[in-house]
């Protein structure tokens, strides 16, 4: 059975006092993850130590970067390598979202690199693709996501995408309020696992989790999560809230 995952994007938000206070007021009542159900936080670079031991102990919880540099080490100023984030602890790494593309210019290639210098280190990636609203209201959003999908992964073994994490996080609903219809994703997540099976094979597919991500909140999350090809949810504002994003794993099938 693949993995129902609630994903935590903090992204630029919080300073550390306020990330652990977080975290304590997220873990004052134990969460209830059954085998198949994770919880993972994507947490700015300075923080995943700390985050990291204050799961110590817990089951089924992670900590994912939000990014890493595609190089193996050398003289990147600035830049975080796979290697080290595997020497911390790191479990996931969020590679590829929408704001990255945008604001860094993230390429197909690029991302690629990233995904397997991730998968060099034993870090598992959660891949991040959808289109942005002009895509959408142009009726290509299916052959855009596929594009992403192949320029960016299909380079991998049936091995290497057994059990992987893709997000599908639509541009024009993220940070917007604007949540897909439970239709509009199941149509999407029932497209990437077809385009997936085509390429894979149906058991390869059926494997890997595809994430809603896109104003994920308390009160949608159940119905999203409901749908059959919706294996849980990649969350940016409200992960930020201890009760929000209690109630948004407790909504995972
Ligand atoms: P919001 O949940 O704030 O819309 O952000 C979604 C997102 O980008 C998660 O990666």
């Amino acid at each position: 059975m693949r993995k129902q995952i609630a994903a935590a994007n903090w992204k630029m938000n919080l300073t550390l006092q306020q990330a652990e206070t977080l975290m304590d007021e997220l873990f004052a009542t134990p969460l209830e993850l059954s085998e198949n159900q994770e919880a993972v936080f994507g947490v700015p670079f300075p923080y995943l130590i700390s985050i990291k031991n204050k799961l110590a102990g817990k089951k089924n919880v992670y900590v994912a970067a939000q990014n890493c540099y595609d190089k193996k080490s050398g003289a990147y100023t600035g830049e975080v390598s796979a290697e080290m984030l595997n020497s911390i602890g790191t479990d996931y790494v969020i590679i590829g979202h929408s704001e990255r593309r945008e604001y860094f210019n993230e390429s197909h290639a690029m991302l690629a690199a990233k995904v397997n210098i991730c998968i060099e280190n034993g870090l598992k990636p959660i891949f991040c693709c959808g289109e942005p609203l002009a895509i959408r209201e142009a009726g290509t959003e299916s052959s855009f996501v596929e594009m992403q999908l192949k320029e960016s992964l299909f380079h991998l073994s049936a091995e290497q995408l057994t059990g992987f994490v893709i997000a599908y996080e639509p541009i024009w609903a993220i940070g917007t309020g604007k949540t897909a219809s439970n239709e509009q994703a199941q149509e999407m997540h029932a497209h990437i696992r077809k385009v997936l099976s085509d390429q894979y094979g149906v058991v390869v597919a059926d494997s890997i989790s595809i994430l809603y991500g896109g104003s994920v909140k308390a009160n949608n999350a159940a119905d999203i999560f409901s749908q059959p090809d919706v294996d849980g949810g990649l969350v940016g504002g409200a992960s930020l809230l201890a009760a929000d994003f209690t109630a948004i794993i407790n909504s995972l099938k």
